[in-house]
Parts: C-alpha cells; sequence; structure tokens
C-alpha cells in the first residue's frame, strides 16, 4: 500500500521515543479495512530506499483512538528527521501480534521494542529479504529517474539503527 506520511497526534516520537509515519487513510483504506488489526512486520520504501518496518494496523486501544491508523515505524535512526508529505511504499509481510491493551505506558513501549526484536529477526530471512528486494525494484514512477543508477548501487535494504551504531562502534565484522 502507499500513500503521503500524514501527521498523527505526535505520541510516537514524544512519548514513546518510537517514531511512525502514518500513512493517509483515504489512500490505503481500500487495502488495509479488510486486514485484521494488529502489529504486522514487512519494509516500507521512502524514494529509493528500502527499510525494515513494524507496523500497528488499528484503533490504539492504549489510547482509545476513534480512528484506524496503519502506522508504521521504521528501523532506521533518522534524528530528528520527519517525511511529513513523502510518499511512502508499504509492503507487509508478516503478522506479530493483536493490538492489545496496557496497564501502563511502559508495557506498551516494551511490547514494542519486543516487536522490533522479533521484525529484526523474521526480516533477515531470505523469502523475506526478497520481498523487501521486489519493494525496491517497485517502478514508483518516482525518484529513479532522478537519481540515474542511485537503485543499482544502493543496498538492498538500509541499515537498521543497530547496524547503524555498530559501524560508530569502529565494528566492521
Ligand atoms: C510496532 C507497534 C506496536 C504497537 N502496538 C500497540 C498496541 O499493542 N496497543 C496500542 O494501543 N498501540 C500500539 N501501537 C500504536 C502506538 O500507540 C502509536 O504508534 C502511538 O500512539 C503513536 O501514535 P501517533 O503517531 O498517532 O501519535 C503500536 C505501534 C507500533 C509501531
Amino acid at each position: 500500500m502507499s500513500s503521503k506520511v500524514i501527521k498523527g497526534f505526535g505520541r510516537g516520537s514524544k512519548l514513546l521515543g518510537i517514531p511512525t509515519a502514518n500513512m493517509c487513510m483515504k489512500e490505503v483504506g481500500h487495502t488495509a479495512d479488510p486486514m485484521e488489526t494488529g502489529i504486522y512486520c514487512g519494509f516500507a520504501r521512502l524514494g529509493d530506499v528500502v527499510y525494515k518496518a513494524v507496523v500497528s494496523i488499528g484503533w490504539n486501544p492504549y489510547f482509545d483512538n476513534k480512528e484506524k491508523t496503519v502506522e508504521p515505524h521504521l528501523l532506521h535512526d533518522f534524528g530528528d528527521n520527519d517525511f511529513y508529505g513523502e510518499t511512502l511504499h508499504l509492503r507487509i509481510c508478516s503478522y506479530i501480534r493483536p493490538e492489545m491493551n496496557f496497564v501502563s505506558l511502559d508495557d506498551l513501549i516494551r511490547a514494542i521494542h519486543g516487536d522490533i526484536a522479533y521484525a529484526h529477526q523474521k526480516l533477515a530471512e531470505p523469502e523475506m529479504l526478497q520481498a523487501g528486494q521486489a519493494l525496491r525494484d517497485l517502478d514508483t514512477g518516482a525518484a529513479a529517474a532522478a537519481t540515474p543508477g542511485a537503485a543499482a548501487t544502493a543496498p538492498a535494504v538500509a541499515p537498521t539503527a543497530e547496524d547503524q551504531a555498530a559501524d560508530e562502534d569502529g565494528g566492521d565484522a
């Protein structure tokens, strides 16, 4: 599914420390509505770059949202950058768990970190990486023409925050 990234309630970055790129439901509703609500993992593409992602689809019971949302969190450290207005292409690959209510914010944060850890492993499986590659090869009719050669040389899936940290530690293994 593809849509522009829109502003959510801003709780992801501020309250949870886990920013999400909220998708526009007018654009993705026809795909997301028939899907079971829950937490998934897959790949997200911005421009020519594909990232691993965890995705919440549903009503965020902890916050008692009134509208269904699709919220990918990309497994990459973007610093303070956001992507409002950019087009995000999302390929959901695997279901992780139902969305749940929690007794505390800490419990919600802990659960999301568990989802992230699971996704790191799951998305490294060969058939999953193929799905990431297919998303990178998808002709979105944008970006590629502006940066000839970029798609051919970029890694199939961008480094995750953990990979980035390992690089900064000087680890080249
Ligand atoms: C991987 C992942 C798992 C999530 N699991 C839950 C959940 O079980 N229950 C819940 O209420 N919200 C869950 N959320 C949604 C967060 O509450 C939501 O992303 C956060 O409130 C930020 O929303 P906002 O961008 O609209 O402010 C999850 C989000 C992610 C990315």
